[in-house]
């Protein structure tokens, strides 16, 4: 069978090498991929937005599966213009993308069927938004309603801070039509935990639980960017809060969606915080995390093409999910300057050895040689029995590959492992 992937990150590396894994599986086509996708599978370079190039290479590449990774083919309807054509795929329908697509949809979800999140307010003028914020107290946290690229939220320390990110998402629409509409929420505290889950709309199985690091610099300091790198399992997630999660998040979401007639199905990621009064959701993606994948799949050890088709076909409660009982650490290598200004073009070097735990998420091929595309240039992920031995095999790893100003946090892990042996 033919698969096509949509998408272009580490994250579709990741999701591309476990699908390999099948031996029923033939060609995978990405759509676009990039230069180090491309030692695992055929790059095409169509783009992950134009869906309507996409349908055509779809009938014309004798696809037997598609796997519609990023957000925004996803708010855009790839999936329902693939299953239009006859094409199954993994991902949900534009009805549900929007879970992720508008924080407001997803906020009042939340409220109606009281599913525990943050506490909030929904603006649609500036000026009534403004007025609002000389009535809380910081921190407080202000998000832009649409997708904004990982960077329509502000956790604001200050009522001034709160003030200026209102008037750059609603008044400099920073974040275009993203942006004219907000949600203002209670900042909540504790760990936070990253659970992806399958479901097919009815059975949800969550995978191995995961942590992000999503500040530039050591000590969670920084800029926030796309994920400097993640540890998985995460050892704030205990069975007593997975067991909690179940009943009073996981599946209450899953009967609220259908409720709402925009049945789920795919990977619904669930970002939650530990609070105090018990775990609360940040957020919902309705795609696989990234880096989380990178650490997610390779604990796998079920078939991940078996249990993608089982969430199309509704079949996920007789399907085998089974993670190893392992620790995995993927440390990310960004170039210098990123999240703000970094160079691209840097020449690449990937010794053979490492290549197999390597997940590119940023390269490109030049004069048959691989160069640096992007801020995070890739990542490394390694398994082993301590988590301990996960994260200095990574760095490992990582220290293995070189190109000019490679930059890594080097504290990925650093935290779970003060939590585990607290
Ligand atoms: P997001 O861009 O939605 O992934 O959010 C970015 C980060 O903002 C999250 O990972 C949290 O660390 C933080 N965040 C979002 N909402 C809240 C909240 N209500 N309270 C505290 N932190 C939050
Ligand atoms: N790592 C967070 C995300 O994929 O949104």
């Amino acid at each position: 069978m033919n698969l096509m992937v949509i998408g272009g990150g580490g994250r579709e590396h990741a999701i591309v090498k476990k699908l390999r894994e099948n031996p029923a599986v033939e060609t995978i086509y990405v759509l676009p991929g990039n230069g180090g996708i491309a030692h695992d599978a055929v790059c095409t370079g169509i783009s992950a937005t134009d869906i309507d190039a996409i349908c055509a290479f779809a009938r014309s590449h004798d696809i037997g599966y598609a796997v519609v990774t990023p957000d925004d083919p996803l708010a855009l309807g790839c999936v329902d213009a693939l299953e239009d054509l006859g094409v199954p795929c993994f991902g949900p329908n534009a009805k549900a993308a929007v879970i992720e697509s508008s924080k407001i949809f997803a906020k009042c979800l939340m409220q109606k069927y009281g599913i525990p999140t943050a506490g909030f307010r929904v603006f649609y003028e500036a000026d009534k938004a403004l007025d609002y914020l000389d009535h809380v107290n910081a921190p407080i946290v202000v998000k832009a309603d649409g997708l904004a690229l990982g960077k329509g939220v502000v956790v604001a320390q200050t009522r001034q801070e709160a003030k200026d990110a209102v008037v750059a998402m609603m008044e400099d629409k920073r974040f275009g039509a993203s942006g004219e509409r907000i949600v203002i929420e209670e900042c909540l505290e504790g760990p936070e935990v990253s659970v992806l889950t399958f479901t097919d709309g009815t059975t949800v199985v969550p995978m191995v639980s995961s942590m992000d690091h999503k500040r530039a610099h050591d000590g969670d300091t920084g800029p926030n960017t796309g994920g400097m790198g993640t540890v998985a399992p995460n050892p704030y997630y205990t069975d007593a809060v997975a067991r909690e999660c179940m009943e009073r998040i996981f599946l209450p979401t899953v009967r609220a969606m259908n409720a709402e007639k925009r049945t789920f199905r795919g990977c619904l990621y669930f970002g939650l915080m530990l609070t105090k009064n018990g775990p609360k959701v940040i957020e919902y993606n309705c795609r696989f995390g990234d880096p989380e994948t990178q650490v997610v799949l390779p604990l796998l050890e079920s078939d991940l093409l078996t249990i993608m088709r089982a969430t199309t076909e509704g079949t996920l409660a007789e399907t085998e999910v089974k993670f190893r009982d392992a620790h995995a650490c993927c440390v990310v290598l960004a170039s210098a300057g990123y999240p703000l200004a970094y160079e691209k073009g840097l020449p690449l070097d990937i010794p053979a050895e490492t290549w197999p735990h390597v997940y590119v998420a940023g390269a490109a091929e030049k004069d048959g040689a691989l160069v640096t595309n992007g801020g995070r240039v890739l990542g490394c992920t390694a398994v082993a029995p301590t988590l301990r031995g996960a994260i200095d095999e990574a760095y490992r790893l990582a220290d293995s590959i070189h190109f000019d100003n490679a930059y890594c946090r080097r504290d990925i892990g650093a935290r779970a492992l003060a939590a585990q042996e607290a």
